[in-house]
């Protein structure tokens, strides 16, 4: 089966086997009769597959949107890990629930938000989570982890370690904000600017929400029209010495701190200092306007892809000594 309807990078993959889940019972039942090789699929927006799968893909569709506790501040939901990651964020948004409105646009599931712990404009999942519920494979048991024990880090959690390949998300339960709690996140410089132009009077999950897809727009491709797969690498975090070896010479390099003694450099600055903003090879380029996603200009194959993503890093290491690191799942 074609697999070009369920990944967003659009390279003409196949797979041996396809099977969609819209229940625990559904997965359950699948795992009993399943090959040894097998992997879950949410909305493919975080992964390039570099040649064609010969397992089992298991596309998750479990639904469910259901308020567990509500009080005059708070609400308490638990999302069905198959919903769209975006609905959810408008549906929330609509309700005036504050909370994820940093993070409209993403694409891909709710599942896969905490498997990464995604994040943007100052906010990541983590911030909202209280649980994580999943099936773990082996020992055939629905499992609950708390926000503490799924040890979210920068795009990072338990899942893509300890956890990888062994579980299969059911949901997250996330608490958000009432009005008399909103506390919105406006610290990015591009989000004061563009409240500020389009003259937004009044602050509201909703409008916020709106100022974020604005900017999204603006600076990362639709991948329904150009095929990608987000930031392709994550932002190195490197030791405050190394970083500031990068600064004597580059004054410029937008920099931030993480904790006392570290700090991040965009992986985007970094690959276009090195000439390959807007270029391509063969098929497959660097998005003009943000030279962290990779884009396929029509045709690509997930090889040519992960081909040019190892030319990138090799170029960055050659220029700065950095080592970046792919944030996408090569498969
Ligand atoms: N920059 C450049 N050239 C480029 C790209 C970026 O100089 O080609 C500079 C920008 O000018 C800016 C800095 O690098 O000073 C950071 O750029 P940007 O704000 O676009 O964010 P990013 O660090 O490149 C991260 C996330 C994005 C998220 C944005 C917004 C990672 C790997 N990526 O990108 O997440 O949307 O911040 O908060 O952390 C994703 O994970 O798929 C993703 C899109």
């Amino acid at each position: 089966k074609s697999l070009l309807p369920f990944h967003t990078f659009g390279a003409k993959v196949k797979t041996a086997q396809f099977s969609i889940i819209k229940s625990l019972d559904d997965l359950k039942e699948i795992l009993d009769t399943t090959p040894s090789k097998f992997m879950i699929l949410g909305g493919g927006s975080n992964l390039l597959f570099t040649k064609d799968y010969d397992g089992l893909i298991i596309k998750n569709e479990i639904k469910g949107f259901e308020v567990v506790h509500e009080n005059n501040s708070a609400v308490q939901i638990k999302i069905g890990a198959g919903e769209n990651w975006h609905e959810t964020v408008l549906r929330t948004a609509d309700l005036d629930w504050q909370g994820i409105e940093n993070l409209a646009l993403i694409p891909g599931t709710v599942g896969a938000s905490p498997i990464q712990n995604i994040g943007a404009y100052g906010a990541e999942v983590k911030d909202v989570i209280d649980e994580v519920e999943f099936y773990h494979h082996e020992k055939k048991e629905v499992m609950v982890y708390s926000n503490e024990e799924c040890l979210f880090g920068y795009r990072n959690s338990i899942f893509k370690n300890e956890f990888k390949g062994k579980i299969t998300v059911l949901s997250i339960t996330i608490t958000l904000n009432k009005k008399e709690q909103w506390a919105f996140n406006t610290s990015y410089g591009i989000i004061e600017n563009t409240i500020a132009e389009k003259n937004i009077q009044e602050i509201t999950p909703k409008t916020l929400a709106q100022v974020i897809i604005d900017i999204r727009n603006s600076k990362l491709p639709d991948p329904k029209e150009i095929g990608n797969c987000g930031s392709f690498f994550k932002n190195p975090v490197l030791p405050n010495q190394e970083a500031q070896k990068i600064l004597d010479q580059y004054p410029e390099a937008p920099h931030y701190k993480v904790g006392d003694d570290y700090t991040k450099i965009p992986a985007g600055w970094l690959i276009e200092k090195t000439g390959w903003k807007g270029k391509s090879k063969g098929h497959v380029g660097t998005y003009p306007k943000q030279a962290l996603v990779l884009v396929n200009n029509g045709g690509a194959t997930g090889e040519e892809a992960w081909d040019l993503a190892l030319t990138i890093k090799q170029d960055v290491f050659t220029k700065f000594g950095v080592t970046i690191e792919p944030e996408v799942n090569i498969i």
